[in-house]
């Protein structure tokens, strides 16, 4: 469906706003190494959530809260059925891995074998990127960067993000995780983006699970 001729618009507008928000204007305040990743794997793996959510609003067409990961935190990839998206940075360093899915029918060989049966899909891997605070909103669309896998790199992160319109299951809009099938790179560098590669679909990991923090900054009026 062709987006109305305003959508490009008011995008530009969101991004240019979204740029500006900083952690202090939600009051948030970055958490310090303390949460840092030690030995064999994160001390607070199994026993808190690697990740946290701030509600702070959601209508028939955003949503939009807060996503705190924890030093060594991943949110897996995963999809965004139809929708819109912006994520900034607010504190800490997060690496993004952008994909598109390709159609069906589109690829060239078969899936390797380790995808083990399960339901395989096509996808462009476009790029994987380090956002700071500094850097610009990251986007995603429906035919664009809508799959994505977020890491926090070097401590813990947090990001403001918004969907539109937001997850709704009753809608389609629900949200899918998927595993990467291919082996470690043979050199020392990963392979050069994009690319094309395999994903299966899996169940949301046993390691990943987003728990509930209050938001603390100022109230959304709509
Ligand atoms: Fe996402």
């Amino acid at each position: 469906m062709q987006a109305p001729p305003a959508f490009g618009e008011n995008l530009h507008r969101l991004q240019q706003l979204l740029d500006e928000v900083r952690a202090e204007d939600l009051h948030l305040v970055p958490r310090g190494p303390s949460a840092a990743a030690a030995g064999d794997g994160p001390p607070w793996a199994g026993v808190v959530p690697p990740v946290s959510y701030m509600h702070i609003c959601e209508t028939e067409s955003f949503s939009m809260g807060v996503f705190l990961l924890r030093s060594g935190a991943c949110i897996p990839l995963h999809d965004h059925p139809g929708m819109n998206g912006m994520l900034k940075v607010l504190y800490g360093t997060l690496r993004i891995a952008c994909m598109d899915t390709l159609p069906s029918g589109a690829a060239a060989a078969p899936p390797p074998p380790a995808a083990g049966g399960g339901p395989c899909l096509r996808a462009l891997f476009r790029s994987r990127q380090h956002y700071t605070p500094a850097s610009p909103p990251c986007l995603l669309s429906p035919h664009t960067d809508n799959l994505h896998q977020i890491d926090a790199v070097d401590g813990p992160a947090a990001f403001l993000d918004i969907l539109a319109p937001p997850y709704d299951p009753q809608h389609g809009r629900d949200c899918h995780y998927y595993r990467l099938l291919e082996g470690p790179p043979a050199g020392a560098e990963p392979p050069a983006l994009p690319r094309e590669v395999w994903l299966v679909e899996t169940p949301q990991a046993a390691d990943f699970w987003c728990g509930g923090e209050p938001y603390p900054g100022p109230r959304v009026c709509l």
